[in-house]
């Protein structure tokens, strides 16, 4: 079965073609950053409009890709939420009128499945069940997975989502958008020693997480000081080094609590050198195995949403797009409130 993918939730346009046999089949993305970045973050009305501008194109492109050499797609996914009502809008009308046209099944999936699953899309896919920590602009999940479409949650922010901490404390410090990308960047060059950091929430019980107070305690040591390049990359290093210890602190808590050795990393925090280094060495520690997508399949993207679409229409969920009732986006939408596996 081949599968159209079509990602349009936040500012990132992301198609792809899943064939169940033979894996991922071809996949675009249209990147929105420098549409943004003169505004510091994303502004809704803008990503919306560019997804209209940008995605028929891009599906029209994949079809016609030499890979897919013209065969025909046996379904249609779309990301149904969450994120923001307007972008989905544009992905959810066109995926189901694509479905509707070609006389395929369609169905709206869950962003943050899709995430959790491009693992699934590398040559060495993790084993169920196992832990996942899903960390993106948005969302900072720890994820007990069973098996496809059983997700338990085991801890979230309280406040910020990692990602979000990432790009608010590199627009105080002047670094721009998107501001993970950044940080690491700077934080290549930064003394870990100069700024020691609090790692929120560490000494509480529980998986729970907080990044408002950290970005907090940014402004605050950043507003005594000169922002020279060598204080930036110091602060981003003294940043980057609390998030990464706040988030392998929780792994390994949440490995232990549920008695799994398999971890699994997605989101576009997921992307982050230091992060990935660090739960590999720790889960390694515990004699378990961690695994994550390659990092152009961490942030935002069209395969994970082809690849969770054919999983979704393997199911034969009682969700799939009906055209008769038309379709619908979830704006907030909990990642525990998705259909069950059958
Ligand atoms: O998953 P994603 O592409 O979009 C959402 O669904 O939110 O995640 C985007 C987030 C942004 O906050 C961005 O700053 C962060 O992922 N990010 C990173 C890195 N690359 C992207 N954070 C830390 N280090 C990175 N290398
Ligand atoms: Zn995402």
């Amino acid at each position: 079965m081949r599968v159209l993918g079509i990602e349009t939730s936040c500012d990132d346009t992301g198609a792809a073609i899943y064939d169940t046999e033979k894996g991922l089949v071809v996949h675009r993305l249209a990147s929105q950053i420098d549409l943004h970045a003169q505004y510091g973050g994303v502004v809704p009305e803008l990503a919306a409009r560019d997804h209209i501008r940008t995605l028929l194109p891009l599906v029209d492109s994949l079809i016609n890709d030499p890979a897919n050499a013209g065969a025909k797609v046996d379904g249609v996914a779309w990301t149904k939420g969450p994120g923001l009502a307007g972008a989905l809008l544009v992905g959810a009308s066109v995926g189901s009128s694509l479905a509707a046209a070609w006389n395929v099944p369609g169905v709206g999936v869950h962003h943050m499945e899709g995430h959790l699953l491009a693992p699934m899309l590398e040559d060495n896919p993790p084993p169920f069940p196992f832990v996942a920590l899903l960390v993106s602009g948005g969302h900072t999940l720890l994820v007990d997975v069973e098996d496809e479409g059983r997700y338990q949650i085991l801890g979230l922010s309280v406040d910020d989502a990692a990602g979000e901490a990432f790009d608010k404390t590199a627009k105080l410090l002047g670094l721009g958008y998107p501001g993970g990308p950044a940080i690491a960047k700077a934080a290549m060059q930064g003394d870990p020693d100069r700024f020691h950091f609090p790692r929120p929430m560490v000494n509480r019980p529980g998986l729970d997480f907080s990044f408002s107070g950290l970005k907090t305690f940014v402004r605050t040591t950043a507003a005594d000081l000169a922002l020279d390049a060598q204080t930036i990359a110091d602060i981003s290093r003294a940043f980057e080094d609390a998030v990464v210890d706040t988030l392998a602190i929780k792994c390994t808590r949440a490995l232990k609590q549920v008695g799994r050795s398999c971890l699994v990393i997605a989101g576009g925090v997921g992307a982050n050198q230091r992060l990935r280094a660090r739960l590999r060495e720790d889960t390694e520690a515990m004699g378990g195995t961690v695994y994550y997508p390659r990092p152009e399949f961490c942030t935002d993207n069209g395969a994970m949403i082809a690849y969770a679409g054919a999983v979704r229409l393997r199911l034969a969920s009682s969700h799939l797009f009906n055209i008769d009732q038309g379709f619908e986006v979830i704006p907030r939408w909990s990642i525990e409130e998705i259909e069950p596996a059958a």
